[in-house]
């Protein structure tokens, strides 16, 4: 039998009118489970895992990665991954929650059970996270450095056991209690710095890696408004946002106060290039007229604002990384950032090597060249 064109249009469109509503019936009466007490069937299973690896593979795709193989970057991305991660993933020694246990897709241990992802893909995957799974998103989207940090770790990770990882994440430091305080004030000032200890030091350490800033000596002031910045968001970082908005009522006080009243440690011997460090100066004093840069020292120097960092002394990889971020586009969030950020773009690659190599060999203190 032959049907007319017509009358087999007709019929598809009807068949495809039944079929959504059958659909449409179907999720609306609620008969389809989505509870994650039962697993997936293994055909969905299969299908779900085929669709996210691919999925990965082909948005990573054109990702360059960079060295990764800088125990800066390890110990960073240890330090997060202990505070942001192993509680859904375990670590070497730390169990995955039973309560994360009992997601649908289940967390890995990413330590003994990851595919064989690329650099990329594990980037592309901790920055975005996966949908329709616990797995979250980079908290601050501007900040590819803090993720290749965990990429650098999870690369890592498979070699450690429990007492290495321990030591990369945690650091194992003690915190002395400061001269004149009570045993309370002390025990209570003891928790709110120990939560900044294992990345920032304390008494006489500098912190365990060198992207993160030395606190010690800064002004308390300073490190408030830091403080204040990324609770409310207007500072990027998904490392240090979540730390700032752990911490309750005077902890911001007492860790600024214990912070700004300790002397700084004497900075690592580097192999120091002093004519780098001589230009350096002379950019720091005086400025680069023709490049429209303000000297540095007028803003950062002992005499300069309460609110303002003091960076004699400061780590090189991390004042590289910041002043790095804005040259490359950063958008300023914060009043004082948005005075910094525009300095910065001005800067060449070369004085920004310069004038911070000159501030981590001590800066105006140093006078060693001199
Ligand atoms: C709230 C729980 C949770 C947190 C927190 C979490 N993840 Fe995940 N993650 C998951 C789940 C669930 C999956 C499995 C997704 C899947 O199989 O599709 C996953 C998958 C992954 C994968 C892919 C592993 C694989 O088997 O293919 C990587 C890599 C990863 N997470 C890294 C991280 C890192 C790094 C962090 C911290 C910055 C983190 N995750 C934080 C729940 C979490
Ligand atoms: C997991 C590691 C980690 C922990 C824990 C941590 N920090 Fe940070 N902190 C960082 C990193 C990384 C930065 C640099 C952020 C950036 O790039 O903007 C930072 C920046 C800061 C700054 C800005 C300093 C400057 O010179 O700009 C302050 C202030 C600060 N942290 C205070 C604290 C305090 C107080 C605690 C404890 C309650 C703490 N941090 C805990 C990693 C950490
Ligand atoms: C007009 C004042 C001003 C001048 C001039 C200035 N800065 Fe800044 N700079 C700031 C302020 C304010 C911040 C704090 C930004 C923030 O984190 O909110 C800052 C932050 C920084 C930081 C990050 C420090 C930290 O601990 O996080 C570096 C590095 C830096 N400046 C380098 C320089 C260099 C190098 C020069 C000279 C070429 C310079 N600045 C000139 C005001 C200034």
């Amino acid at each position: 039998m032959r049907i007319d064109p017509p009358v087999r249009i007709r019929f598809i469109l009807l068949a495809a009118l039944a079929a959504l509503f059958l659909g449409s019936l179907f999720v609306w009466s609620g008969v389809y489970s989505v509870a994650a007490s039962r697993g997936h069937f293994a055909v969905t299973e299969w299908l779900l895992t085929f669709g996210m690896r691919n999925s990965v593979k082909t948005h990573a795709l054109g990702i360059d990665a960079p060295p990764l193989d800088n125990s800066d970057l390890v110990t960073l991305g240890a330090a997060h991954f202990q505070s942001g991660c192993a509680y859904c993933h375990g670590a070497p020694g730390i169990p995955i929650s039973p309560i994360a246990q009992a997601m649908l897709p289940p967390p890995p241990d990413l330590a003994t059970n990851m595919p064989p992802w690329r650099d990329r893909e594990l980037f592309w995957i901790i920055k975005h996270g996966i949908k329709y799974t616990a797995m979250p998103a980079w908290p601050v989207q501007q900040r590819d450095d803090e993720v290749w940090a965990l990429v650098a770790f999870l690369r890592r990770l498979p070699s450690l056991d429990a007492a290495q990882y321990r030591d990369l994440a945690l650091g194992g430091l003690r915190v002395p209690p400061q001269s004149g305080e009570s045993l309370a004030t002390s025990e209570t000032t003891a928790r709110a710095i120990g939560a900044c200890a294992r990345c920032h030091g304390a008494g006489g350490a500098r912190p365990a890696s060198s992207l993160v800033p030395v606190l010690h000596g800064q002004r308390a002031e300073f490190i408030v408004a830091s403080l204040e910045a990324f609770t409310s968001a207007q500072r990027a970082s998904g490392i240090m946002q979540p730390v700032a908005r752990a911490l309750t009522g005077d902890d911001f006080r007492r860790v600024a106060d214990y912070y700004a009243a300790l002397q700084a440690p004497h900075a690592p011997e580097e192999p120091t290039d002093t004519s780098a460090i001589e230009r350096g100066r002379d950019l720091a004093e005086q400025g680069d007229p023709d490049a429209r840069i303000p000297a540095c020292a007028g803003c950062h120097g002992e005499d300069a604002l309460k609110t303002y960092p003091r960076l004699a002394g400061q780590n090189l990889p991390y004042m590289l990384n910041r002043l790095r971020l804005w040259k490359r586009g950063l958008a300023p969030g914060t009043a004082t950032e948005t005075i910094m950020a525009p300095i910065a773009r001005e800067l060449s690659e070369r004085q920004i090597e310069d004038v911070a190599a000159y501030y981590a060999s001590g800066g105006p203190s140093a006078g060693a060249s001199r």
